[in-house]
């Protein structure tokens, strides 16, 4: 089992990465060998700023620490620090197809109108995720549901390789999603129809990982809801899609089901559950914002485990990028 994910350094961590993605990460280091990586290759795709990139590449690094991430188990880095990602995306550039990269739908919602405008990075974007899966021979990538057609992408491009160079062998593995069912999208604060997100200009959309407990508590007061009270049972949330997500957060925080939220709520309205809400996303953040507000001022033990995590991470890439290119016919 060779685990692989990565997350983009914009931002901060939020309460969708966590669920969604990071939890799963940490749980996964004692089941199979892997590796997470800050994707700050992917973060030039849209217009940035250089120096904040290099402080949230840093801050991000701290922030999964702060969430579990072990580096005496997981090797965690910074794709720019490991050039084969690079490497590999050109060489699958080749494999991909136009017409798979225009069904992205990431790429539609973040190029908007303007496609014209839009980097040629944003667009091979999904090539580099590929690469970055199909370097390590991944088998499992803990993501949450906005990343499904990526990966599908990946396995169709390392399919089409294995069957267009691999002479009769398999260069590389292809990844299974791995997506918690309780948590696969986390949904804005102030629209269920809109997924939680690093990009949404309305801070009060999310809950950070850096967020203080009063922050914490005003945000999930101020969440948008309806009158109704809590059903009894889950049927009852169809076409509520904020409650669905409030009750959804609740139980995935407190590692329960959602039927099990709903015996203990039912009949009551949401001026019961916020703050019983609020509460538990104070408690169980609370050591993870006191340990990253500690990392995060040591930037110098932050890069050092970033290189030891880079120098680690090339090792394991070596082989399949020299498979490839030798598949290819390219000399070296
Ligand atoms: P990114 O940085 O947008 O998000 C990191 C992880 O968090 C998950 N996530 C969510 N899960 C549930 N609900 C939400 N509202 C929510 N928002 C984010 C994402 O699904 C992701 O797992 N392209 C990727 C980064 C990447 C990557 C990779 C991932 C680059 N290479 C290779 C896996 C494998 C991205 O931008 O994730």
């Amino acid at each position: 089992m060779r685990v692989v994910s990565g997350i983009q350094p914009t931002g901060n961590l939020h309460l969708g990465n966590y669920l969604g993605a990071i939890r799963n990460w940490v749980k996964m280091q004692d089941e199979g060998e892997c590796l997470f990586f800050l994707a700050d290759l992917h973060a030039i795709s849209l217009p940035h700023n250089p120096a904040e990139l290099a402080a949230n590449t840093r801050e991000m690094a701290a922030a999964l620490i702060a969430c579990g991430i072990d580096t005496d188990k997981s090797i965690l880095f910074n794709q720019a620090r490991v050039p084969a990602h690079a490497e590999l995306q050109w060489l699958l550039n080749g494999t991909a197809r136009m017409g798979w990269l225009n069904r992205m739908t990431q790429f539609k919602d973040k190029a908007g109108k303007h496609r014209e405008g839009a980097s040629i990075a944003l667009f091979t974007y999904p090539v580099l995720q590929a690469a970055d899966v199909l370097l390590y021979q991944a088998t499992h990538v803990p993501v949450g549901d906005d990343q499904k057609q990526h990966l599908e992408l990946a396995r169709d491009i390392a399919q089409k390789f294995n069957n267009d160079f691999g002479a009769g062998e398999e260069i590389f593995t292809l990844p299974d999603p791995i997506i918690p069912p309780e948590a696969a999208r986390i949904m804005s604060l102030r629209d269920g129809s809109a997924k939680m997100s690093k990009s949404d200009p309305s801070d009060m959309s999310r809950i950070n990982l850096t967020d203080d407990a009063d922050t914490i508590m005003q945000k999930v007061r101020k969440a948008k809801t309806d009158p109704e009270p809590l059903p009894g049972e889950k049927a009852g949330l169809a076409g509520r899609t904020e409650a669905e997500n409030l009750v959804g957060i609740y139980a995935a925080m407190a590692g329960i089901s959602v039927e099990a939220v709903l015996a203990q709520f039912a009949g009551q309205g949401f001026g019961a559950f916020k703050p019983a809400l609020g509460e538990l996303l104070v408690t169980q953040l609370a050591p993870i914002v006191e340990r990253f507000n500690r990392l995060r001022q040591d930037r110098d033990a932050i890069d050092a485990e970033l290189r030891k995590g880079a120098d680690k991470a090339a090792i394991l890439a070596r082989p399949t990028l020299e498979r490839a290119y030798a598949a290819l016919g390219l000399q070296r």
